[in-house]
């Protein structure tokens, strides 16, 4: 790769800056009004693409823009983060079509919606749960309740629940932490691995013993005949449990914030609870964008709006900014909550849309309406809010200081229905 960049334009866009962080939405908003497709040197160089057009044109184009890993393209890793992230291989997220095809019709057998139909018994009662967990103190940081898909994604694949803290700060430590702080490290190196260790086990004990689960259903399907390894099912296994934990999450999480600031909207919602279930939610997903951006490389020499893309280098793709773009969303800043039509890239665009999104809107729709439901005028301290430590790839609050007007359980605590289940 030549010394001086032979790219342009050329932008000082880094999504892992400080600078970034403190607010995405303006660092992405500037990267739209300059350049939509720009070249920047952090990372060891990449192009931004923050447009609705230039999202579209990537994300829907697997044969120029590889979502696999390419050792040529800046070494091993995550090959859907910038700077590649030291995990597992992912799939299919890291697999192109035609094979892609294959893991992703498995994935769809557990995730399409007559499948989540069934899941949703299990989201209400951990839903419950968690709630009533806090209801009774009047007070509580609203981040552990929201940890509700964790609890769902580790039950969901046939994993011990009672295990899903350590599910929940891995996942977070390696989507949200900076690279170079204790967190990731320790997640990188010794909770990482253990988890591997512990689902590789299960699989085991699956292909050995059936049970109604994910990890089950994974550990006995076939393609063309073949049954998956126990690699490519830790691959599958890995991937949901890095896309379940945190992103549904970070949803949540920020539109209760939201929600708070604005007390009207939340009345209307309260009032007219429906809207959950249809373009409220999507409103929320396309102004939170959980995942803010994933990448691509590029296989052969092409354009982006004119702009020459030589064959190796590595792409960001916003999906968070291509939601805010006005050419595609009028008066886009404006959270509205019955905006229609409202076809957000917040679960991605093209083949790799996001397999989890019935899940993640069923997780969704449940806890925020049993929070508007029950703690109806909780307030969040704003000024005790703590954001996520690295808002790169996953925005989020880490700590929500919340109050409310106590009310009554209706069964057991999180940690109650957990002593009471059996080691699985
Ligand atoms: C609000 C919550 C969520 C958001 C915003 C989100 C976002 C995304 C995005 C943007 C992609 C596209 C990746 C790409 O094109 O490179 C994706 C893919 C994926 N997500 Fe999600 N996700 C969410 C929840 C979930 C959940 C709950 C699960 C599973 C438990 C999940 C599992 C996956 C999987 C397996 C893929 C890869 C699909 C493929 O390659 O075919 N996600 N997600």
């Amino acid at each position: 790769m030549p010394d001086q960049p032979r790219r342009c334009p050329v932008t000082g866009f880094d999504h892992h800056s400080a600078e970034h962080g403190d607010d995405p939405v303006a660092a992405y908003r500037r990267q739209r009004a300059q350049a939509p497709v720009a070249w920047t040197e952090a990372h060891g160089g990449y192009w931004v693409v923050s447009d609705w057009a230039g999202m579209e044109q990537v994300a829907t184009d697997d044969e120029t823009f590889s979502s696999a890993r390419h050792p040529e393209a800046g070494g091993d890793g995550l090959s859907v983060l910038i700077p590649k992230s030291p995990v597992a291989p992912h799939i299919p997220i890291e697999v192109d079509p035609p094979e892609f095809q294959g893991y992703r019709r498995i994935l769809m057998r557990f995730a399409k919606p007559s499948a989540i139909k069934e899941v949703q018994p299990m989201v209400e009662r951990y839903a419950t749960a968690f709630v009533d967990s806090v209801i009774e103190a009047g007070e509580c940081d609203l981040a552990d309740v929201v940890e509700l898909p964790a609890i769902v994604t580790v039950d969901w694949l046939g994993l011990d629940p009672r295990e899903y803290p350590r599910y929940s700060s891995a996942m977070f430590a390696v989507i949200a932490c900076h690279p170079d702080s204790d967190e990731y490290r320790h997640a990188a190196t010794v909770d990482i691995p253990e988890i591997e260790q512990q689902v590789r086990a299960v699989i085991r004990a699956r292909r050995a013993e059936p049970r109604d689960d994910v990890i089950t259903g994974l550990a006995q399907a076939e393609i063309d005949g073949r049954l998956l390894s126990e690699d490519e099912v830790y691959s599958m296994a890995e991937l949901l449990i890095s896309g379940g934990v945190g992103t549904t999450a970070s949803l949540i999480g920020q539109s209760l914030v939201w929600l708070a600031a604005n007390p009207d909207e939340r009345r209307r919602l309260i009032e007219r609870p429906e809207l959950l279930d249809g373009p409220a939610l999507e409103e929320l997903l396309r102004v939170f964008s959980p995942t803010q951006a994933l990448a691509r490389t590029v296989m052969s020499d092409t354009e982006i709006h004119g702009c020459p893309i030589p064959a190796g280098d590595r792409l960001l793709v916003s999906w968070a900014s291509a939601n805010r773009d006005p050419a595609r969303f009028p008066d886009p800043d404006r959270v509205d909550l019955e905006r229609e039509p409202n076809r957000h890239a917040a679960f991605g665009v093209g083949v790799h849309r996001c397999a989890g999104l019935h899940l993640a809107r069923a997780m969704s729709r449940t806890l925020i309406g049993q929070i508007l439901e029950r703690m109806p005028d909780y307030e969040v301290d704003l000024d005790r809010l703590e954001r996520y430590p690295d808002q790169g790839v996953n925005v989020g609050w880490k700590t929500i200081p919340t109050t409310f007007t106590p009310g009554p359980r209706r069964g057991p605590t999180i940690q109650e229905l957990l002593a009471a289940t059996a080691p699985s």
